[in-house]
């Protein structure tokens, strides 16, 4: 394998790195709520119900905001159904995911729960079966201070403080014929614009975001982001993507290359929101919230859902994540850095059990899937100002996006501490040799090399009999020389390389 080259130059930025890319997804969707972060009884729950071993983790993962309650779940969903004394609140019929509701969980337990875990709350109304009225009363309910009817409810459920929850989602996926509530983008935007009016006549401190597509296969994709962005331009901050990538198809080459697919999708949606802001003639540039992401089995689906009748909380697509999955969510949180002037929230999907970093057992204990370590590194490390970096790298063949280079990186530079990271990926089977020209920030040194290498145990997966089994490890201490730095990527790797000016 030839090497590959990056050259790194703290002149070329691309903008700060927000927190607010460090995000997650609670949805009442199989165990993510009830056995995930919430299970009374379980030895480790809180007078609440609130497993204390997920907040830990969650606290560990060091996510940044939470969106709640859905996803599909939200399209069907009654908010004054999950508040007031547990013992009154109403079984439902959830139609997203045929499961009965039993409401135990609700809004405040979820705030409680946020505030514990030291995430900020990201809140979706229900624009599928709900309207501008129904989305106006939770706002009331969770952000105004008091003196009327529902926010005044709130205290009397014993919430006496308004929660100021500063991110709304004005609904989920009404692009997709599955959604409750399915809309065309002139119903939808019309409506998300009006819901969008309203609400910030209320709280006029809020950042909303409009719905866009499901993913970038839909049929309507771009066509839906341009017509609902002419409805809500101007009354919202963020157009919303979604996408998940499926290596049921045990395609490695291409599932190692979805970050290409993402990289191309935020490129289409931020051509298609700038389209927009020309012809209505608005200078402000909007931003994605792209607040669903990850990898996902999602062929076994239909199987999953096939299986059973109405039933509470079952075990609901909790796929197990191999070493190759980890290293390709690692390239999407590269993706999404490198983004990072129009990318300003990310959320990946779902927090616990359901496709997610943490699984937990009922009535047992919580551990770290794979794709937990690419997170909680990224999150932990990436600190400060994007830069832009052009790596010069051998390519390989892809059956689903052709020819692509097997290195993607993304670099960060903390002003404050000096520190510089770089996350590089190595798609291919083959060690990779890097040369790192680092002479643009003279006096760093490295302080380590970290890998996730899925190379020489592809399929290896986190269970709970062996939760440690695919975890980084460290390798030999990049060393520095007038500026220069050589390197080895393992075989299909995920990596951080860190450098400081400390000795
Ligand atoms: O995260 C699982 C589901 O995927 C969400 O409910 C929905 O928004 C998406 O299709």
């Amino acid at each position: 394998m030839h090497g590959a080259q990056l050259t790194i130059d703290p002149a070329f930025a691309i903008g700060p790195a927000d927190r607010r890319l460090f995000g997650s997804f609670v949805e009442h969707m199989g165990r993510c709520v009830y056995g995930g972060v919430y299970e009374p009884g379980h030895a480790t729950a809180d007078p609440l119900g609130l497993r204390r071993d997920v907040l830990d983790l969650t606290r560990e993962l060091g996510v940044s905001v939470v969106r709640y309650p859905g996803g599909n779940f939200v399209s069907g969903y009654r908010w004054e159904d999950g508040v007031g004394p547990v013992g009154d609140r109403p079984r439902r019929l959830d139609l997203a995911w045929k499961t009965i509701e039993t409401n135990a969980f609700g809004l405040n337990e979820f705030m409680t729960w946020a505030d514990q875990a030291g995430v900020e709350t990201m809140m979706a109304v229900n624009l599928g079966t709900r309207g501008v009225q129904e989305a106006c009363d939770l706002l009331e309910y969770t952000n105004h201070p008091g003196g009327t009817q529902l926010s005044d409810l709130r205290r009397k459920h014993g919430v006496e403080d308004p929660y100021g929850v500063k991110l709304w989602c004005l609904g989920n996926e009404l692009d997709g014929p599955w959604q409750v509530g399915h809309k065309t983008a002139d119903e939808y935007g019309r409506l998300a614009a009006e819901t969008a009016r309203a609400m910030k006549l209320i709280d006029p401190s809020i950042s909303l975001v409009a719905c866009g597509s499901s993913n970038s296969r839909m049929p309507t994709f771009a066509s839906w982001e341009a017509t609902v962005l002419e409805h809500t331009y101007e009354h919202v901050d963020y157009i919303s993507a979604h996408t998940y990538y499926d290596p049921s198809d045990g395609d490695r080459a291409s599932i190692l290359a979805s970050a290409i697919d993402m990289d191309g999708f935020i490129n289409d949606v931020v051509a298609t929101a700038d389209h927009v802001a020309a012809k209505l003639r608005q200078k402000r540039k909007l931003k994605i919230s792209f607040d669903e992401w990850n990898v996902w089995y999602e062929s076994r689906l239909k199987a999953d859902l096939d299986r059973r009748g109405w039933v509470e909380a079952p075990a609901l697509i909790e796929d197990d994540f191999t070493a190759v999955d980890a290293v390709v969510v690692g390239d999407l949180l590269i993706t999404l850095l490198r983004h990072a002037d129009r990318v300003g929230v990310a959320c990946q999907a779902q927090l616990a059990n359901v496709i997610a970093p943490i699984r937990t057992r009922n009535g047992g204990p919580a551990w770290r899937q794979s794709i937990f370590h690419p997170f909680a590194l990224t999150a932990r490390y990436a600190r400060g100002t994007v830069l832009r970096t052009e790596p010069v790298s051998p390519s390989y063949e892809t059956r689903r996006y052709g020819d692509v280079p097997v290195l993607d990186t993304v670099a960060l530079h903390d002003e404050e501490s000096g520190e510089l990271v770089v996350f590089a990926v190595n798609r291919s089977e083959e060690d990779l040799p890097l040369d790192l020209d680092l002479r643009g920030l003279p006096g760093l040194r490295g302080v380590e090399h970290l890998t996730l290498a899925a190379g020489d145990d592809p399929e290896a997966i986190n269970t709970e009999a062996e939760p440690d089994r695919v975890t980084p490890r460290a390798l030999p201490t990049p060393t520095s020389d007038g500026g220069r730095c050589s390197v080895r990527l393992p075989a299909v790797s995920w990596n951080v390389l860190r450098f400081g000016t400390r000795p």
